[in-house]
C-alpha cells in the first residue's frame, strides 16, 4: 500500500535503477576534472543568507523568490544553497587561498535548492556538476572552462547541443551599458509587461528574457552589450572566441544572452539542448571578476560553470535505466541454512574476483529461483547441490554441467570470455 507520505513537491528520490546513469555522468566529469587539474571541493548545503544576497544579488529571481531561507535555533538566517559559486568564493577567502598559486581550480557536485515552480527539468532540489577557476583574468581560463563542459557533453554523447556565447564587459562597461538600457526601456515603458516595467531600474537585463509580446517588440530594437564592448573588454572577448575556434569548439554569439545571477562580468555562456523542453539549458556560466571583492576579498578574477545532472540525464534519455544484470545468480536450497551460508560465501568470492553475483534472499523454490534469474537477466546460474557439488547453467542455451575441479571463478570466466 502506498504510504500517505510523499517526497516534497519538486523533489524526487534517486532510485537504484536511475543511479547507474547518474554515476556514469559523475564519473565522466570526475575524469575530466582530474585530468585538467581541478581539485574537488565540497561546501555545506546551507550558508548564511547574506552570502547569497550579496553574492548572487538582491535583484535576482533567485534571491527575491526562490531561496529556502529559515532561522536556525540561534536566530541566524540560514539559506539552503541555491548555487555553488558564492560558497566556493567564500571558502577561497576563508582559507586564504589567494596565497596559493593562481588560479585555484575547483570541481564540485552535489544538491542545490531553489523554490521554483516544478516542471520537467526544473526541481526544488536538483544536482549540479560544476567547475570554477579563481584567480586568472586570462581568456585562456575562459576557453579552458568552456572546453571542459564541451568535453563532458561530447564524452557523454549528449545529442543536439549548442553553445551560446556572449559578453557583459567589465563592471564599469556593464554599468554604463545598463544606464543606456534603462533609459531605452523607460522611453517605451507603456509597451512593457508589468514585471519588466517594475524592475527597469533594478534588473533591466531580464527584459531580454521576457516572453511578453510587447516587451519582445521593444527588445528587438534594444541596444546590446556585445555591440558596445570596447578596449580591453572587446579584446578579451575576441581572444576567447579565437581560442574556442582554435580548439574546434563550435558556438554562436547571442547578443541578448542573460543569466539569472548578478555576478557575471565579461564572458557568459550557455549550453542548450534541443531535446529538452522549456528548460533547455543543460549548463552554463561565465566570468565573475567582481564577486570575490563583493564578498570582502581583494579584486580577484574568476570563471566557471555549472551543469544540471537531471537535465543531462533527460537529454540522454536515461532516466529509467535498469541496473547492471548480475552475471551470475546463485541458487540454493532455501530450507537449508548451510546452503544459504555456502551461497553467500560463493557470492563474496565471485564479487572479489570482479564478477556481479546475486543470491536468492526470498526463499524461492528451485523453479522460482530459475525464473527470477531469468527475469533479472543473469547469464549463468550456479546450482548448489545437496552433496556440496556445484553445477553451472548457461541461461541462454539451457545447458547445465558440473563445475570440474571446483574452480568456479575460472570456469565462469572461461564461459564468459
Ligand atoms: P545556473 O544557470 O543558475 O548557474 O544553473 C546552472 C545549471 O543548473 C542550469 O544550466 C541547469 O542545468 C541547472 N539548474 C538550475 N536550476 C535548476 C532547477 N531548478 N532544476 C534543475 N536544474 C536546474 C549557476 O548556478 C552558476 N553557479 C553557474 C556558474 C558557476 N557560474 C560561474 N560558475
Amino acid at each position: 500500500m502506498a504510504s500517505k507520505y510523499q517526497a516534497p513537491r519538486g523533489t524526487f528520490d534517486v532510485l537504484p535503477e536511475s543511479s547507474r546513469a547518474r554515476a556514469r555522468v559523475e564519473a565522466a566529469a570526475s575524469g575530466i576534472f582530474a585530468r585538467a587539474g581541478y581539485g574537488r571541493i565540497a561546501t555545506p548545503a546551507f550558508e548564511d543568507t547574506e552570502l547569497f544576497e550579496r553574492g548572487v544579488g538582491r535583484s535576482t529571481d533567485i534571491v527575491r523568490k526562490e531561496m529556502f531561507t529559515f532561522e536556525d535555533k540561534g536566530g541566524r538566517s540560514i539559506t539552503l544553497r541555491p548555487e555553488g559559486t558564492a560558497p566556493i568564493c567564500r571558502a577561497y577567502l576563508e582559507h586564504g587561498m589567494q596565497k596559493l598559486a593562481q588560479p585555484v581550480r575547483f570541481a564540485y557536485s552535489g544538491p542545490f535548492f531553489r523554490h521554483e515552480r516544478p516542471q520537467a527539468g526544473r526541481y526544488r532540489q536538483f544536482h549540479q556538476i560544476g567547475a570554477e577557476a579563481i584567480g586568472s583574468d586570462s581568456p585562456l581560463a575562459d576557453a579552458e572552462s568552456i572546453g571542459l563542459l564541451a568535453e563532458l557533453l561530447t564524452e557523454l554523447g549528449v545529442p543536439g547541443v549548442e553553445l551560446r556565447l556572449g559578453s557583459l564587459g567589465s563592471l564599469e562597461a556593464r554599468r554604463a551599458y545598463l544606464d543606456e538600457l534603462k533609459a531605452y526601456l523607460h522611453a517605451s515603458e507603456g509597451e512593457l509587461s508589468e514585471d519588466v516595467r517594475e524592475r527597469i531600474d533594478v534588473n533591466p537585463l531580464r527584459a531580454f528574457d521576457s516572453d511578453h509580446e510587447g516587451t519582445r517588440g521593444v527588445m528587438e530594437g534594444a541596444p546590446t552589450i556585445v555591440e558596445r564592448l570596447e578596449g580591453d573588454d572587446a579584446e578579451h572577448f575576441a581572444e576567447v572566441r579565437a581560442l574556442l575556434e582554435a580548439a574546434g569548439v563550435e558556438y554562436s554569439i547571442d547578443p541578448t544572452l542573460v543569466r539569472g545571477l548578478d555576478y557575471y562580468t565579461r564572458t557568459i555562456f550557455s549550453f542548450v539542448c534541443d531535446r529538452l523542453g522549456a528548460q533547455s539549458e543543460i549548463g552554463g556560466g561565465g566570468r565573475y571578476d567582481g564577486l570575490i571583492e563583493q564578498l570582502g576579498g581583494p579584486p580577484t578574477p574568476a570563471v566557471g560553470w555549472a551543469a544540471g545532472i537531471e537535465r543531462l540525464l533527460l537529454a540522454l534519455g536515461e532516466e529509467g535505466e535498469t541496473p547492471a544484470a548480475p552475471a551470475v545468480f546463485i541458487s540454493h536450497d532455501a530450507s537449508s541454512p548451510e546452503a544459504g551460508r555456502t551461497a553467500l560465501a560463493l557470492a563474496g568470492e565471485l564479487r572479489r574476483a570482479g564478477l556481479a553475483a546475486e543470491v536468492d534472499l526470498a526463499g524461492r523454490s528451485a523453479k522460482g529461483q530459475f525464473k527470477h534469474a531469468n527475469r533479472i537477466g543473469a547469464d549463468l546460474v550456479v546450482v548448489l547441490g545437496d552433496d556440496g557439488g556445484l553445477q553451472l547453467r548457461d541461461m541462454e542455451s539451457g545447458e547445465q554441467e558440473p563445475v570440474e575441479g571446483g574452480d568456479l571463478v575460472a570456469e565462469i570466466e572461461r564461459r564468459r570470455s
